[in-house]
Parts: structure tokens; sequence; C-alpha cells
């Protein structure tokens, strides 16, 4: 499939942006240091915290590390629940869903059937989506430029 090339200079920290990898969701995000700082807790709660799952599939070799990233700030994922393919919600959009509580922090929701992903993508626990988002092939071509595929 065709690549696809992205500029992430315009994404604010904390914020995300949506690009459209063959017809799929990706979803880039830049963390805060919070945010990165956040994955090393809770990782008891994960269901594979070293994403160690179908990593043929799931998660090329550079990003088998903590944050799943190239760059530890920046999260490159496919935006689809590995349950069945439902969207899962976040508090990045504008309109977030209205289920996430209040101190949700951060991370995904799966609306159809309850899984919930960190802010690296990965799976907890006890949830039927036995896979961690799956981070797409990806490199950089500069500080701002990805290439998707
Ligand atoms: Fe996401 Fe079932 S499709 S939990």
């Amino acid at each position: 499939g065709a690549a696809v090339e992205v500029d992430i200079g315009d994404i604010k920290v904390g914020e995300k942006k949506t690009v459209e990898w063959r017809g799929q969701p990706v979803w880039i995000v830049r963390r805060s240091p919070e945010m990165v700082a956040s994955l090393s807790k809770d990782t008891a709660e994960l269901a594979d915290p070293d994403s160690k799952r179908n990593p043929d599939e799931q998660t090329p070799p550079y990003a088998r590390n903590e944050h799943r990233s190239i760059k530890p700030d920046v999260l490159v994922v496919v935006g689809i629940c590995t349950h069945l393919g439902c969207s899962p919600g976040d508090k990045f959009a504008a309109g977030a869903q209205p289920s996430l509580p209040a101190d949700w922090p951060g991370g995904w929701l799966c609306p159809c059937h309850g899984s919930t992903f960190d802010l690296a993508g990965r799976v907890f626990k006890n949830k039927p989506a036995p896979d961690n988002l799956r981070v797409p092939p990806h490199m950089y071509l500069s500080d701002s430029r990805l290439v998707i595929g």
C-alpha cells in the first residue's frame, strides 16, 4: 500500500492528529513529559506491557519499548480496537465521549465492550481486546516529517 507522509510539526503537546493509511485511522499523539512518565506506573494492570504478543503484527522492533514509539514523546498507532474493530474514544477530540470518567488519566476507551488502552496504546487486563493497539510501520524523514507505511 501507499505510504503516507505526515507533517507532525503542528501537533502541540497533549494533542492528537489523525491521518488515514490504507483506509485506517492512524493517531499521532505528542505526549507531554507527564504522559510519558505515566507509562511506567501501574504496568501490572496491563495485559502486555512489553508488547510481546504478536510483535510482528502489532509492534515493530523500534517500538518494542515502554513508550512504544521511536521518539519517546510521539506515539503512532492505528486507532482501531484489537477486539472487534470499533473506534476507541479519547479526550483529545472536542466532544470527547461522555462515558469517560472525569479522572481518566488519558488513553482510550472502546465504546463497544469497554476495553481500555493507555497512552502507549497498551491494553488493560480483564477486558476483551487481546492486543495492544497496532503500531504501523513508520519512520522519520526529519524531526517533523513522518512516513507511515
Ligand atoms: Fe473494542 Fe470490543 S470492539 S472492546
